[in-house]
């Protein structure tokens, strides 16, 4: 009746914005991501036949922002019928500011839910599952450099090279630790109603997605970064151009990502992605992981940097 999971966030290459079925939360593309090794969510979840509702904490603090959300997540897993739920969550890194807190949060939500409700689901179930709360949360449970493909059925995810294979290291940036101002689920809708650019955007992301995964395959760090930082200024492009704009980025962004370009001018193996969020996260190779991490905190308006390897998907921790 009680079980603990724990995953880490992901960051995506070839980015998901936009959705094709909202009320199944399909994405309209397909992604690419690196699923992280240091920043973890843990979740527990009990389930209680005399517990009238549900509850969840957050690093021990009662949290009600996330827990409609959750709630339904766990409808889905277990069905509607079960028991309330009490949730525990711990998180190691800022949650709801661009560092992708709610897949770590929905992937290890799912996990855990699973194993308490005694439910055998296979692992591309529990990526359906995860996905249908959150569509980044399907990554996280997959370790490494994982492909997340849109299907007539729905979404199938799958790991094209695990963490150990290519061990790059990303830092992040961070430009603001408050939330952001509208999260992901209603931008995306925002900017695929109103963004002239939202159907190229679409268009366009199966050759991205080719290119990413044949860098991949060959372990092609500049293939990957020109494909990679191509494909999140088009997504930011997108936001920009939606009514009202979307536009996350500060000044701080700004400066690092130039600190990144003057970076890899000077030869460093590193290029950025950023999400909905002001958050920048710069990719690297491992002997660069060092000076990636000086020159950004160095960078004006830096509040913090934060480093990762690449890890695991989503695992079960314990159970009773
Ligand atoms: C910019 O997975 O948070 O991080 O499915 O509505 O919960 P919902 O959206 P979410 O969106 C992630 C958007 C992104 C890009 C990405 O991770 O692919």
């Amino acid at each position: 009746m009680r079980a603990t999971a724990v995953a880490q966030p992901n960051i995506a290459l070839i980015k998901y914005w936009g959705k094709r079925d909202v009320a199944r939360n399909l994405p309209a593309v397909g992604s690419l991501s690196i699923t992280l090794r240091d920043l973890t969510t843990s979740m527990q979840v009990e389930l209680d036949r005399d517990a009238t509702c549900d509850g969840l904490t957050v690093n021990g603090v009662e949290d009600s922002a996330m827990l409609p959300r959750l709630s339904q997540c766990l409808d889905r897993v277990i069905g509607p019928e079960r028991a309330h739920a009490r949730i525990e969550s711990q998180c190691n890194f800022p949650v709801a500011a661009g560092l992708a807190s709610s897949a770590s949060a929905f992937a290890a939500a799912t996990v855990a839910a699973a194993a308490a409700a005694g439910k055998e689901y296979d692992q591309s179930m529990l990526a359906s599952l995860a996905g249908h709360a959150s569509g980044s949360a399907a990554r996280s449970l997959y370790g490494g450099f994982v492909e997340l493909a849109n299907t007539d059925a729905g979404i199938e995810v799958r790991t094209l090279r695990p963490a150990a294979d290519w061990p790059l290291v990303v830092v992040i940036a961070i430009t603001e630790t408050g939330p952001k101002a509208v999260g992901s689920t209603e931008a995306m809708e925002i900017s695929r109603k109103t963004s002239p650019f939202y159907s190229s955007w679409v268009a366009q992301q199966d050759a991205d997605l080719d290119i990413a995964r044949a860098a991949v395959e060959l372990r092609d760090f500049d293939k990957l970064a020109d494909v990679a930082e191509h494909n999140c200024l088009k997504m930011h492009s997108i936001m920009w151009a939606s009514r009202p704009p979307l536009v996350y980025w500060n000044a701080a962004t700004m400066r690092c990502m130039e600190t990144v370009r003057e970076l890899r001018h000077a030869g460093c193996g590193v290029f950025f992605t950023i999400d909905a969020g002001p958050q920048v996260k710069a990719v690297c190779q491992p002997e660069d992981a060092a000076r990636v991490e000086a020159a950004l905190t160095a960078t004006t308006g830096v509040k913090d940097v934060m480093t990762s390897g690449l890890g695991d998907g989503a695992r079960l921790v314990a159970e009773r």
